[in-house]
């Protein structure tokens, strides 16, 4: 049965959403609507890191800890998950990652510190060796403009030394119970006017691309998002692929590398090291970990970029993508980019897999 609302988990607390514009970021709906005003805007836009929170998700029985930016997520987008805020993680007694920050004065005026306590609640929550590397990795997301690096470094690296268990990790069972009694069908949110869409597989894609006469796709939302941050766009149709099942796999079959078009990057780049490891490091570059985190490459193709970074790769690899729309059809990548933001994708169509070709010696 289709639902007409969202649940997600605001830090400890089951939500219900329908009556909220379908256009609303997570970062707006936290700061306007629940005045949790922790998570700061810095620039609306994914560069600075200021409005980092973490959500988690349910993967293999187990949960899955992401830092976003919540300045361009939309709020539906939760759908599913558990979004925790810097509000929450040290309520009742602070949490590591901040007791490493005051005891290494990884604070200035503030203005950037709770972004970058909760990248490296990210970092600690994936339990990442606290490697120079590494916290370049997790915190190159995160801007600073006065206490400098080398002091929110030093708290980054020594954040384990204040336990490595914290309430996140006793409360786990409870998380993963709540997040499993949210119904996983398709949802329909009409909101004045407007609508946003989740299909949960790939049938009841192919049925509301096929019904409804304009769309707007969306996946990480990492391109699409700014329309509405950065250039004042209202958008009335929203498909959500984020949550599809069937668009979110990796699997090697006959010499081949199949994405599915809604997989993140930050999931694509372990598996890819093995086979193209120069591939995969070019990933590190991209964006920011909580860039990666949503960003998807059938977004990437999808934008038509001339600076999309995955696009040369793909060209040198021979990579093909299958388009689906009512019928499934297989396009080279060449074939794919007409011109400038310009794709051969035809009304109602969308890009389903990126299958790469698994070739030796390279
Ligand atoms: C701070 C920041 C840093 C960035 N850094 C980089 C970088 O280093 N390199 C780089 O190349 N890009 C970068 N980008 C751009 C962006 O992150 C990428 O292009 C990303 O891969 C887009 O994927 P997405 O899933 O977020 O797409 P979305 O924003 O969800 O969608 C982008 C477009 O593709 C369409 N679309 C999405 N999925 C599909 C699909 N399956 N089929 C058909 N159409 C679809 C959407 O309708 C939309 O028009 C950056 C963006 C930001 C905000
Ligand atoms: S406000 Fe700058 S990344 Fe979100
Ligand atoms: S402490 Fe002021 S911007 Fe970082």
């Amino acid at each position: 049965m289709i639902k007409n609302e969202i649940e997600f988990i605001l830090n400890d607390k089951l939500i219900k959403i329908k009556d909220i514009d379908t256009n609303v970021t997570v970062l707006n709906y936290l700061r306007i609507n629940r005045k949790l005003t922790g998570t700061k805007e810095g620039c609306a836009s994914g560069d600075c890191g200021a409005c980092t929170a973490v959500t988690a998700e349910l993967n293999n029985n187990k949960l899955k800890y992401k830092s976003i930016n919540t300045c361009i997520t939309f709020l539906y987008n939760l759908h599913g998950k558990q979004l925790i805020t810097v509000e929450n993680i040290g309520k009742d007694k602070l949490h590591p990652v901040q007791q490493a920050m005051i005891d290494n004065d990884g604070s200035q005026c503030g203005f950037c510190t709770p972004g970058f306590v909760m990248a490296m609640f990210g970092m600690y929550k994936n339990k990442i060796k606290p490697t120079n590397n590494n916290i370049d990795e997790y915190l190159a997301g995160n801007l600073c403009r006065c206490t400098g690096y080398k002091a929110i470094k030093n708290a980054a690296r020594k954040m384990y030394s204040y336990g490595k268990n914290d309430k996140f990790s006793k409360n786990e069972k409870i998380t993963i119970k709540l997040l499993k009694s949210i119904n996983k069908n398709d949802v329909i949110i009409n909101n004045n006017k407007k609508q946003f869409y989740i299909p949960s597989n790939l049938n009841n894609l192919i049925k509301e691309t096929q019904k409804l006469s304009k769309f707007k796709l969306l996946s990480g939302g990492t391109d699409l998002a700014l329309e509405v941050t950065k250039q004042n766009q209202d958008i009335d149709t929203l498909i959500y692929l984020g949550n599809n099942k069937d668009l979110n796999y990796i699997s090697i079959k006959n010499n081949y590398l199949h994405i599915g078009a809604a997989t993140p990057i930050s999931d694509l780049i372990p598996k890819l090291k093995n086979i193209y490891p120069s591939f995969a490091n070019m990933f590190y570059r991209y964006g920011s970990i909580q860039i990666r985190n949503v960003a998807t490459i059938g977004g990437n193709l999808a934008s038509a970029s001339p600076i999309g970074d995955s696009s040369p790769a793909l060209l040198a690899l021979n990579c093909s993508l299958l388009i689906q729309g009512k019928k499934q059809r297989e396009v080279h990548i060449k074939n794919f980019f007409k011109s400038y933001r310009k794709t051969s994708l035809k009304n109602k169509e969308f890009i389903k897999e990126i299958k790469i070709p698994i070739l030796k010696n390279c």
